[in-house]
């Protein structure tokens, strides 16, 4: 009898999906580079001629610890993100994200819904400056070190502390980064950009480890001082003004806005071209008067006829007339046409000379300069402060400004209004604040996802975890956007989830649930936890083939009985427990994609799942299709 396939329910393998990647670009032209699943690649290398260095002397940054991070990354997780709607704002309408977990095994959940869909990610790790707490590494089970070190398991494990007199100072951070920035990077869209944020800690030790995660060929590399701290903070020698912001991003795109410059810094020049191809004769329409009514600029006046030759500036009245001719005499051009004049009217002004005006333009936007200071960037002023306003009792220490984080989501996003912006290290929710203020000042449609952990606090009567501090100021910040602009009708909510275990516990790798030879035990109870609610296992199932947190669900009925539907009838998820055959036909007849069934529902009865696999390849075959059908 013919029985449907199990759904998966493990993260996605990324490593097997990389080398499916490398066999599919580089298969044809190098088959003996591949064996046994594997790349060889000495092999590659001396197929291209390279002397293959045997020594284990390479360029690059080395620390004990650095392979045991690839292996953490390659361990699949069976772990999920629950609903909690209760803590959401505008749950069902919301695009926002909020994530309560580590965001190691949070990334790893994520990978195959936003595998290439997050065109930004804005970082700002714990600096390493000796007091702060790093998350533990575990390279077995990253899941159960969560529940540990969030207390929702006993164990041993916690956050530890990492002096800078500690044997392990750098090596602990940079095990503790490292495989995050390797998850974070498969998530990047392909014009993606990276920003993280450090201090002189370990600026250096990240400017290498990023230029081998976001290899240098393909990837360009900027480190931003920014002045974040004006006053200073006193070490032994300096006073500390600035922190740093890489910026990673495809070398090959145009992926910096271009930055609006104040009205005190624009830079002013001759409306009137100089140089070679500078006269009347080399552009007739470039030959207008610009019309000047009490020093201010007016309007322009018509292309002037070939024999006509005015005066460079010429006088009716209280009006004057002034054309692109040179202090010599020479009758030039304009650097605008005649037809484009009045969309760069408000960039042009009128300076007053003996006796007469000269037109210049302003240039109000330019690249983005390497040094960022501007006084609103101030963390105490624009962070601090904003934070201990909207969340008053807030334990939370240095929130980055508000306006940095602004304008470095504003740089990358400009023309991408619709955007993906995501966060891992949330702390007190600044990014997510400066979406939504971007989206009410610029327009648009950006999206975020936060991730931050429920890091305890203690003795704080208002909030137990630091997410509850992220959480509180996400919720006001976007309460007061609104009730500052009614007309605002962006998105200001958001959708709350929290890490947890799988809500199949056959999944969950107990060595119980495996006999003598080691083979999974077919579990005749029913293995979904008890505990969990339709949507918790709603979303793992989502989130497991692939669809976005975010997407829309419909409810159903069929034969009498709920489904969902996701993105309008592509996929049919049923969580019945009595599946009957009519439900069934009526789901083959619904036409779908794919359909989800809990193997529960079947009771048992193999014939009913035989004769539901044949229902839905008679009904895909009539209609040319495919229906992809799994239990779970
Ligand atoms: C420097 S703070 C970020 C501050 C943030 N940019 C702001 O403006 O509020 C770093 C945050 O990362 C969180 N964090 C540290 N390890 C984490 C982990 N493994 N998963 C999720 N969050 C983590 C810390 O709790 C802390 O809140």
């Amino acid at each position: 009898m013919t029985q449907p396939e199990k759904m998966e329910i493990t993260s996605m393998d990324v490593a097997a999906q990389k080398r499916e990647e490398i066999k599919k670009a580089l298969g044809e032209a190098f088959p003996a580079i591949f064996s046994d699943n594997k790349i060889d690649f000495d092999q590659l290398r001396r197929a291209l001629g390279d002397l293959v260095d045997s020594s284990k002397e390479r360029y690059g940054l080395q620390w004990s610890g650095k392979a045991a991070c690839m292996t953490q990354v390659q361990q699949l997780t069976t772990a999920t993100l629950k609903p909690d709607r209760n803590a959401s704002v505008d749950f069902d309408n919301s695009n926002n994200i909020l994530i309560e977990g580590d965001n190691f095994e949070v990334l790893k959940t994520l990978q195959k819904s936003y595998y290439g869909k997050v065109k930004m990610i804005y970082i700002d790790p714990p600096y390493n400056t000796g007091r702060n707490l790093i998350y533990p590494n575990d390279y077995q089970d990253g899941l159960r070190t969560y529940l540990e070190v969030t207390g929702q398991v006993a164990g041993g494990k916690k956050l530890i502390s990492n002096p800078d007199t500690g044997g392990r100072f750098h090596t602990n951070w940079l095990s503790m980064i490292y495989p995050r920035l390797i998850l974070a990077r498969n998530l990047l869209r392909q014009d993606g950009v990276l920003v993280i944020t450090i201090d002189d800690n370990e600026q250096t030790t990240l400017g290498m480890l990023l230029k081998e995660v976001f290899d240098e060929g393909s990837f360009e590399h900027v480190c931003i001082p920014v002045v974040h701290n004006p006053r200073g903070v006193q070490g032994k020698n300096f006073s500390y003004v600035h922190e740093y912001a890489f910026f990673v991003y495809p070398s090959d795109t145009k992926s910096i806005a271009n930055r609006k410059i104040d009205e005190s810094e624009i830079d002013w020049s001759q409306f009137r071209n100089w140089g070679t191809e500078s006269e009347r004769s080399d552009a007739k329409n470039c030959f207008y008067p610009v019309i000047v009514k009490d020093g201010a600029i007016i309007g322009f006046g018509d292309v002037c006829p070939d024999d006509f030759h005015p005066e460079q500036t010429v006088i009716e009245g209280d009006t004057a007339y002034v054309y692109p001719i040179d202090r010599s005499g020479v009758e030039r051009k304009w650097r605008y046409a005649k037809q484009s004049a009045d969309s760069i009217k408000h960039l042009l002004r009128a300076k007053k000379i003996a006796d007469g005006y000269e037109i210049e333009i302003g240039k109000d936007f330019g690249l983005y300069k390497t040094i960022w200071n501007d006084k609103r960037y101030d963390a105490n002023e624009y962070g601090t402060k904003i934070v201990g306003d909207l969340v008053p009792n807030s334990p939370f220490t240095f929130p980055k400004s508000l306006w940095v984080v602004y304008d470095t989501v504003l740089a990358v996003t400009l023309d991408d209004p619709d955007a993906i912006v995501m966060d891992f290290f949330a702390g007190s929710g600044t990014t997510a604040h400066a979406v939504m203020q971007l989206n009410r000042d610029v327009g648009g449609n950006r999206k975020f996802i936060m991730v931050q952990l429920p890091e305890k606090i203690d003795d704080n009567p208002d909030f137990e975890s630091i997410f509850d501090v992220t959480r509180a100021r996400i919720a006001e910040a976007g309460r007061r956007i609104k009730e500052s602009d009614p007309l605002f009708s962006g998105d200001t909510g958001f959708r709350t989830f929290r890490l947890g275990e799988s809500n199949f516990k056959v999944w969950n790798g107990n060595p119980d649930a495996f006999d003598e030879q080691g083979k999974q035990l077919e579990m005749h109870v029913d293995h979904i936890d008890q505990s969990s609610s339709a949507d918790d296992i709603l979303f793992e199932l989502l989130l497991k083939a692939g669809y976005p947190l975010t997407t829309k669900v419909e409810t159903i009925e069929l034969a009498g009985k709920s489904v969902f539907s996701i993105s309008e009838g592509a996929m049919l998820i049923c969580l019945e427990k009595e599946i009957t055959p009519e439900l069934i036909d009526a789901l083959a007849e619904a036409n779908p994609m794919r359909v989800i069934c809990l193997d529960a529902g079947f009771n048992g009865n193999d014939q009913l799942k035989a004769n539901a696999v044949q229902t839905f390849k008679a009904r895909a075959q009539a209609e040319e299709s495919e229906i992809v059908f799994r239990t779970v």
